[in-house]
C-alpha cells in the first residue's frame, strides 16, 4: 500500500490550479497508484492529485465498483439537465451538503500511458467527475453552494474537530538551501 496523507481544507495546495501532465512516465503511474490506494483506503468516490499535495491534472475514481483514473480531463456537457444531492470531500471530512451539478458529463482525457480515453458519466459518476475536475482548478464543492449553504458549510467547518485555523501553510522547500532560487540560505 502507498497510502498518503490527504491535505485538508485550509491547505493552499487545494486552492492552486494544477498543471497539465506532460510526461506519461513511471512517476505518473506511481502517483496514480498512490491516489487509487489512498482513495480506496478512505472509502472516497474520487481523489485528485492536489489532495495529495501534487499539482498535476489527474484524478482517480471509484464509483459503483468502477475504479479508474483520468489525466488532463476536459469536460463536455451533452445537455443542460441538473442533479441535486449530498456531496462531500475527503479534504473536508465528515461534512456533506446538497450540491447542484450537471446530471450528464462526457470527460475526455488520457490514461496513465497517454492513450486517449473518455468517461461518459451520469448521476454519481457525473458528480464525481465534476467534483474532481474542480479540484484541478483549485475549486472546492463549497464554491458551488448558494451563499446561504456556503455560510452554513463554513460554520460547520470551523466547528469541525479536524479544522486548524492556525495551521501554517504547507510549503515544500528544498533541503539544498544554497541551490534554492529563493535565496533561503543562511
Ligand atoms: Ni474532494
Amino acid at each position: 500500500m502507498t497510502v498518503q496523507p490527504i491535505r485538508l481544507f485550509g491547505d493552499p495546495v487545494l486552492r492552486t490550479p494544477a498543471e497539465p501532465v506532460v510526461d506519461f512516465d513511471a512517476e505518473l503511474r506511481k502517483l496514480i497508484a498512490d491516489l487509487t490506494d489512498t482513495m480506496r483506503e478512505q472509502g472516497g468516490a474520487g481523489l485528485a492529485a492536489p489532495q495529495l499535495g501534487v499539482g498535476l491534472r489527474v484524478f482517480t475514481f471509484d464509483v459503483d465498483d468502477v475504479v479508474g483514473h483520468l489525466v488532463n480531463p476536459v469536460l463536455e456537457f451533452p445537455d443542460s439537465e441538473e442533479q441535486d444531492g449530498p456531496e462531500g470531500c475527503l479534504s473536508i471530512p465528515g461534512l456533506y451538503f446538497d450540491t447542484k451539478r450537471r446530471l450528464n458529463v462526457v470527460a475526455k482525457g488520457f490514461n496513465e500511458y497517454g492513450d486517449p480515453m473518455q468517461i461518459v458519466g451520469t448521476g454519481l459518476m457525473a458528480r464525481c467527475v465534476q467534483h474532481e475536475t474542480d479540484h484541478l482548478d483549485g475549486v472546492l464543492f463549497l464554491d458551488r453552494l448558494d451563499p446561504k449553504g456556503r455560510k452554513e458549510a463554513m460554520k460547520a467547518i470551523r466547528q469541525a474537530e479536524w479544522y486548524d485555523p492556525g495551521a501554517p501553510p504547507v510549503v515544500k522547500v528544498s533541503p539544498h538551501a544554497a541551490a534554492s532560487p529563493f535565496g533561503l540560505g543562511g
